[in-house]
């Protein structure tokens, strides 16, 4: 169980309440936030999520001999407290299509740190990013061809980056790869050298090259093929074309540890040394001049600042199972039914007594697959305990559903000492709010 601890975020302490343990977070504790806010209720420390930025800068300091940059992935967090947060701590902010882009210009996101993505950028996407991005990572030629068409009709057309596809997967679940043949993101190399013509032909701001192997993934290795091919690739365009990008990107994907069983886990630091050494010896073996290097992480900044605390209700015994029943699970978090996510969690109470033995904890809704954590050895928690489960920070809220009604949680902001609460939980009304 102290192993599970590690999970948490640093500022994790267990202090005596009444001669009982409670978990606290960032001086908070959780079962006062759960009392006042009520389940299921997620929580953001802070404190994790500027040791995470200050690990990728540090790292890069120390290991890219050139400059480098942090933009931040908003698809695995995305609000209004998330995207200022990540401009006060200057990092660029990726938003994914029009959606999030509006969340980025309400948060005064500046231009210059909003940078786009998009498989398949629909007309709304291409016109609000034309209007509030300073950078636009161009998927696709049909895309280039729309972008080329938008130029003439706006002042301070924002840069373009070309994202290519180089061709080889990362060890991750095949729903997380990106960068293979087959996947559908990005460009082959012939469309590369096509739409680098494309943009000299328009007079395009063409400004960087980028790649994304895939997310969460957990040795580096695999990055250094791809960074070779796109490096090749770079440089056959330069000798055609005389062109070499000012930026490049290997995108994010840096996995987290979720399990205690996935302790110890390589760190940022140990990505970052690679992809930076690799990127360096790339340069000089084709004569390429250093691109700025943007890493774009996403999960590996947010997953570990957020713990989910949940409710126990209902618990049964079937034929080999102990269920635990919590009040929130697949609308919440889809993971674990979408990929077979891995989790563990604690009792917010007394959260190191031993185990009792294994425990199947489920969600409310109407679905098998509703389980969050299957298997794992729990105390002897009863009906009316908080659970807390670690690293629900990344890919869960922003993926989160109304099924079968449910509200999608409260978010806490923990800074300080001090929970702000930064989204509501929804209400009854919420459910019908678009309904005519
Ligand atoms: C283009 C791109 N960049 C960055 C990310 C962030 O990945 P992660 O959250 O695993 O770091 C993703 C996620 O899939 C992505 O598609």
């Amino acid at each position: 169980m102290e192993k599970r601890l590690r999970l948490f975020p640093k500022s994790t302490e267990i202090h005596r309440v009444d001669n009982v343990g409670r978990l606290a977070i960032g001086g908070c504790d959780l079962t006062e936030l759960a009392a006042e806010y009520g389940t299921p209720l997620y929580l953001y420390d802070q404190s994790a999520l500027d040791a995470a930025v200050d690990e990728y800068r540090s790292s890069l300091a120390a290991h890219y001999p050139g400059a480098a940059g942090i933009t931040y992935a908003g698809k695995a967090l995305m609000n209004l407290a998330a995207a200022r947060w990540a401009v006060g701590r200057g990092l660029w902010v990726d938003c994914t299509g029009a959606g999030e882009l509006y969340i980025a210009d309400r948060a005064d996101v500046p231009r210059a740190q909003i940078l786009v993505h998009g498989v398949n950028k629909s007309a709304a996407d291409l016109q609000a990013a034309v209007a509030i991005a300073g950078t636009i990572v161009v998927d696709n030629l049909w895309e280039l061809e729309r972008l080329a068409a938008l130029a003439g009709e706006v002042a301070n057309f924002p840069d373009l980056w070309l994202r290519v596809r180089p061709g080889l997967a990362v060890d991750t679940h095949a729903f997380r790869q990106t960068g293979q043949d087959d996947s559908k993101f990005g460009m082959g190399f012939a469309e590369m050298v096509e739409a680098v013509a494309l943009c000299r032909a328009n007079g395009l701001p063409l400004t960087g090259v980028h790649f994304h192997q895939g997310s969460h993934f957990h040795d580096p290795q695999p990055i250094g093929p791809a960074l070779e091919r796109v490096l090749e690739l770079l440089s056959e365009l330069r000798d055609a074309s005389g062109w070499t990008p000012a930026y490049l990107s290997p995108g994010g994907g840096w996995g987290v540890p979720y399990h205690e069983d996935d302790l110890p886990h390589p760190s940022i630091d140990d990505y970052v040394a690679f992809l930076s050494a690799k990127l360096a010896e790339g340069c000089a073996a084709n004569d390429l001049p250093l691109p700025v290097l943007h890493v774009e992480p996403g999960r590996s900044i947010v997953a570990v600042a957020g713990v989910a605390i949940y409710r126990v209700g209902a618990i049964k015994r079937t034929v080999n199972r102990r269920w635990l029943l919590l009040d929130g699970g697949m609308a919440d978090n889809i993971r674990p039914s979408l990929y077979g996510a891995r989790y563990s969690a604690l009792p917010v109470a007394n959260p190191l007594r031993p185990a009792l033995g294994p425990a199947w904890l489920g969600g409310p809704y109407c679905e098998s697959g509703d389980v969050l954590i299957e298997n794992l050895p729990m105390a002897d928690v009863q009906p009316g305990e908080l659970i807390a489960i670690p690293v629900s920070g990344a890919y869960h809220l922003m993926m989160s559903s109304n099924y079968n009604g449910a509200l999608r949680p409260a978010v806490l902001w923990l800074r300080d000492g001090q929970a702000r609460l930064i989204q509501r939980r929804e209400t009854l009304a919420d459910l019908i709010d678009r309904d005519l």
